[in-house]
């Protein structure tokens, strides 16, 4: 036995340890393959007030290093979430983050007044970017006042800790992350897919139906990573880094970098054991570097000079 401490918190909620699934990547069939105990938290897909179809197929296309998606958040809808999911996940002994999607303030508003009452549901995380809903890849989340009404409304109702997701579509993630701090989010995660296309070149038709999706994967790691970097360096406030992690090395570039805690997605979808080996080899990497707790090394990149 060692000593390490692998534990985080983040809107006074323990994680055992910084890994969590993304949004999208996990589900009650995860549970046969892994030990979800092991996780730092549970976090289901996105779920909207009323159930939804989704978009149309094909949905998912393989692109170099990465996936394109387009899946339309499908949802059963909040309640039956509730009645089915919520109580399955309830069984674990590890906080759960209820990911929420709505087209409104209003319907949003309706999601936090419902998850208010479940003491089964830990913290909420605000899909307030996914590229697939709105026209021209528009989401709800990409401008700073966009963002802090939002937040700032969702905040006055709820008593859970808010954390939203921001877009790396964008072109200053650093106004943004500052709009939700202003707005009293908990924290922040960084960042949803980044929207983009791929093209069928013998039927020479887009290869999703929705023509447009979001990238993610091993692709978009840089792009994430500096997002991670510039808004630790400039908000204060907890940042929960996503984008193509799937192995410990990229998990401790995105803690080094300044997340509080790490969503693994796209390569969940390969294994989702990927989340246990990568708690493994932080904690080895841990060891090995002589720390004894994983918040040794959150924001410790090391740096000459200070740049900007
Ligand atoms: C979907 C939602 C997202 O937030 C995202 O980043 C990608 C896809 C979707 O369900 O279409």
């Amino acid at each position: 036995m060692n000593n390490i401490d692998l534990g985080v918190e983040i809107g006074g909620i323990k994680f055992k340890n910084p890994v969590i699934p993304a949004s999208g990547t996990f589900g009650i069939e995860t549970s046969k393959l892994i030990d979800i105990d092991k996780l730092g938290a549970i976090l289901p897909k996105s779920i909207t007030y009323s159930p939804r179809v989704g978009n149309p197929t094909p949905r998912m296309a393989e692109t170099d290093s990465g996936i394109l998606n387009s899946v339309g958040i499908p949802s059963k809808g909040i309640k039956n979430f509730i009645e089915k999911d919520l109580r399955f996940y309830s069984q674990f002994n590890t906080p759960i983050i209820v990911s929420v999607f709505a087209f409104t303030l209003d319907e949003f508003k309706k999601n936090i007044e419902i998850l208010n009452r479940e003491k089964a549901c830990s913290m909420i995380e605000l899909n307030i970017s996914c590229p697939n809903l709105g026209k021209q890849g528009k989401a709800f989340g990409m401008r700073p006042e966009d963002t802090y009404r939002i937040v700032k409304e969702i905040k006055s109702i709820s008593d859970k800790p808010i954390i939203p997701k921001l877009t790396p579509n964008t072109n200053n993630i650093v106004e943004i992350a500052r709009a939700a701090k202003e707005a009293r989010a908990d924290g922040v995660s960084l960042v949803n897919t980044f929207w983009g296309m791929a093209i069928d070149v013998e039927t020479q038709r887009p290869k999703l139906a929705n023509i447009t999706g979001g990238l993610s994967g091993p692709a978009i790691k840089p792009i994430a990573l500096r997002m991670v970097w510039q808004v630790y360096n400039n908000v204060d406030i907890p940042i929960i880094g996503i984008g193509g992690i799937v192995t410990w090395k990229d998990a401790v570039e995105y803690l080094l970098a300044g997340a509080t805690s790490i969503q693994v997605g796209t390569a969940n979808l390969s294994n989702p054991n990927h989340m246990i080996q990568i708690i493994d080899g932080i904690e080895k990497y841990l060891i090995r570097k002589n720390h004894s707790s994983v918040k040794d090394i959150i924001g410790k990149l090391q740096i000459k000079e200070e740049v900007q």
